[in-house]
């Protein structure tokens, strides 16, 4: 019988082997023990050849040892596994554990007062009733001036300094204004119809302190029966009071607009000095340079030729509009005086609003 058949032989094997997975520090040190104790080349692998060379009577019982042996070996090199497994796992808990309570190292992103403003202003409709209306920023030149009865080559089509897009003649352009979608709303919805739609609008000028090529309008269309002035009257002074304080009311000054007739200039009674300053001896007011007013937008009624352009008929149905610049009410609500404050994307500027609900 070879020497390392000898059971004091097999015995050393054996405890070599544990003492060895005993010390292994991790995982990958005891995985790579494995080719040594267990393996091919391990003194175990040359036993279990001796074994094969040995005389027949001598082999069941040489092969019984080498057997525990090897059962020895390979349960204690699972067991030495799941511990260490076991010890890997608690660590990483440990080590890659996230404390979802520790405020973030970075400052969050601030929604754009625009955006908020824009959100009010609608929020105030939506409690009267209305629904919100969008539509495309690239829009046709039919929604944007002939169904709203500006004719080709009518002034106010250049009045508007109207950016086209390529190709020439196809009529595409950026949206004007937010007035198309009165159009849009009254081809898609049923009547009666009280829509407000806020969005940008694209023109094609210069930018300074107090001009945008683009800027934010919010349109509103009510057409229905029987509707009158004294109701586009009622709404306004509903918005000026829900957004600027109760008892804030309206002016309407005529005016043209092609959509409506008659139409009017929309003026906002000073939130900050309720008109004060217009009236002699009064403290001038810096809101609305002591006029007593602040120009929002325009408004009238719903022109006959708009009905019928979208399929309504004006003996059954009339209505009113009126569009508002949504950056003149948020520079006159919190006193911004350069409007390209609201497109350089500074969030110094930004981040006071950001935090508004
Ligand atoms: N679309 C007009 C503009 O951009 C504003 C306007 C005036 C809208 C009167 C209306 C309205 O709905 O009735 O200057």
């Amino acid at each position: 019988m070879p020497d390392l058949l000898d059971q004091p032989a097999l015995d050393a094997v054996r405890d070599e082997a544990l003492a060895a997975f005993a010390a292994a520090p991790d995982l990958s040190a005891l995985a790579a023990l494995k080719a040594t104790t267990v393996g091919d080349k391990s003194p175990l692998a040359r036993a279990r050849q001796a074994v094969g060379a040995l005389p027949k009577d001598q082999k069941a019982d040489a092969g019984k040892r080498v057997n525990a042996v090897a059962q020895a070996l390979g349960r204690a090199f699972d067991d030495r596994r799941q511990a260490l497994e076991a010890e890997r796992d608690a660590r990483v808990l440990v080590e890659e554990a996230v404390d979802v309570t520790v405020l973030p190292s970075r400052p969050v992103g601030a929604r754009h007062p625009l955006t908020t403003i824009q959100e009010r202003i609608v929020d105030v409709f939506v409690g009267m009733g209305w629904e919100l209306a969008e539509g495309p920023e690239l829009e046709h030149a039919w929604f944007n001036f002939d169904a709203l009865n500006v004719p080709a080559h009518h002034p106010a089509r250049e009045e508007q300094d109207t950016l086209w897009v390529d190709p020439p003649g196809s009529g595409l352009l950026l949206r004007t204004q937010t007035s198309p979608v009165q159009v849009r709303s009254l081809l898609d919805r049923e009547l009666p119809v009280y829509v407000v739609c806020p969005g940008r609008v694209f023109r094609n000028e210069a930018q300074d302190a107090t001009h945008s090529p683009v800027f934010g309008q919010l349109e509103g269309l009510c057409v229905d029966e029987g509707i009158t002035m004294a109701h586009l009257r009622g709404t306004l002074d509903a918005y000026a009071a829900a957004m600027f304080g109760e008892g804030t009311t309206t002016r309407l000054r005529p005016n043209y607009f092609p959509f409506t007739e008659p139409s009017a200039e929309l003026d906002l009674q000073c939130f900050s000095c309720r008109g004060a300053s217009a009236v002699p001896g009064g403290e001038p007011c810096r809101v609305c340079s002591s006029e007593g007013w602040i120009e929002v937008g325009g408004c009238g009624m719903v022109n006959p030729a708009v009905l019928r352009a979208c399929g309504v008929d004006p003996e059954r149905y009339s209505g009113f509009a009126f569009g508002m610049g949504l950056d003149r009410t948020l520079m006159f609500r919190h006193g911004i005086t350069d409007i390209r404050d609201l497109y350089e994307g500074d969030v110094r500027f930004t981040l006071p609003f950001g935090l508004e609900a």
